[in-house]
């Protein structure tokens, strides 16, 4: 039997617990029944939380409905659990940022992202400036990574490609072979957005100012918002997440999405950035790299076993979403995939 399944196998063993069969006459049907006794305890659990607040700092998201709640987990070996609500869309936004960040190191190699931008915490919210002023001035050089809005600008600045239009149809087609479906942006949250991101504007102009972008901060801020406005559902997010888990390979398609030696870099900088000034926290209760998104996202890689999502629009105040940080993390510890815990081996 094969290492892959000989470990999902592992988490059923666990979640029924289960100490006796031998992983032979564990039928398929055990393992499936513990993924959805994890994945539907977790969101009955949390469905009727009050807690957090829509984003309405881009005014479209403030109007997105909070009931949305659904969570997607997809496995390596292509096999989709889901619960909730998964096909109702809402914008990508962070999420977006290790995904583009794939794209650079696939084009140029891990190296150059370590060297211009870093893959360090800052451990402050994810648009501040100051961020920007301390990684420059006080430690003396790139302490910044790509999943922060700045870090974030000046990676999607490094994309390849003649003008503005080709750049864009890459990205978007690379994203889509991550989700294994043609993905589309909401124009609403896109316009919304480009109006109102003054701020994100100052951030490109200021990575600008010192040399973090090379060239034309305006369409890289543009282009940035544009992929943030990319419209997902939670099973879409799942399946990007288990093409990391799966050495970028999407195992619902078979495409060959990235490099398999690319993905750990990847998963580094979302292990240490995914959830902005709160990823420690994460961490400490999940071991596993993970990226939010203030449409309300949340994705979670474990490797070599699945990818999973959850979508649900109210936002802590870090800017990451409430329900879908709990649901994970009972998921995580429900089926034992805290690769720290060496009993998830
Ligand atoms: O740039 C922004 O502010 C948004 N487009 C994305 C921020 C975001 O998703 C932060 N996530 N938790």
């Amino acid at each position: 039997m094969k290492r892959m399944y000989r470990a999902v196998f592992t988490i059923a063993l666990a979640a029924v617990g289960a100490s006796t069969a031998s992983t032979y006459s564990l039928a398929q049907g055990t393992k499936d029944a513990a993924i959805n006794a994890a994945l539907n305890a977790a969101y009955n659990k949390y469905k009727d939380i009050q807690e957090g607040k829509n984003a309405d700092y881009i005014p479209a998201l403030a109007k997105v409905d909070p009931k949305i709640y659904g969570i997607a987990l997809v496995t390596t070996d292509g096999k989709v659990y889901t619960v909730g609500d998964v096909k109702s869309e809402v914008s990508i936004q962070s999420i977006s940022k290790p995904f583009t960040l794939a794209k650079v190191i696939e084009e140029q190699g891990p190296e150059v992202i370590e060297k211009t931008i870093g893959v360090d915490a800052t451990g402050m919210r994810f648009n501040s400036i100051v961020s920007i002023e301390f990684s420059q001035k006080a430690l003396g050089g790139p302490e910044m990574n790509s999943l922060v809005n700045p870090g974030a600008i000046a990676t999607t600045s490094m994309l390849q490609g003649g003008t503005r239009g080709e750049i864009w149809r890459t990205l978007i087609g690379f994203y889509s072979d991550f989700a294994g479906r043609p993905l589309n942006v909401d124009e609403e949250v896109f316009k919304s957005e480009a109006e109102t991101n003054q701020r994100n504007q100052a951030i490109g102009a200021l990575m600008y100012a010192y040399g973090y972008i090379k060239n034309n901060p305006g369409q890289a801020t543009d282009i940035y918002t544009e992929q943030c406005a990319v419209a997902v559902n939670a099973k879409d997010l799942a399946m990007m997440a288990a093409t990391l888990a799966n050495r970028g390979k999407n195992p619902a398609t078979g495409k060959q999405v990235m490099t398999p030696q690319n993905v750990p870099y990847v998963l580094a900088v979302m292990a240490t950035a995914g959830l902005y000034d709160d990823s420690g926290k994460w961490l400490y209760h999940t071991g596993l790299p993970a990226k939010s998104g203030v449409g309300g996202g949340l994705i979670a890689v474990s490797p070599g076993k699945f990818g999973i999502a959850v979508v649900s629009p109210p936002l802590d105040d870090a800017g990451n979403s409430v329900r879908a940080q709990k649901a994970i993390r009972d998921i995580v510890a429900q089926l034992h995939a805290n690769p720290y815990d060496v009993a998830s081996r």
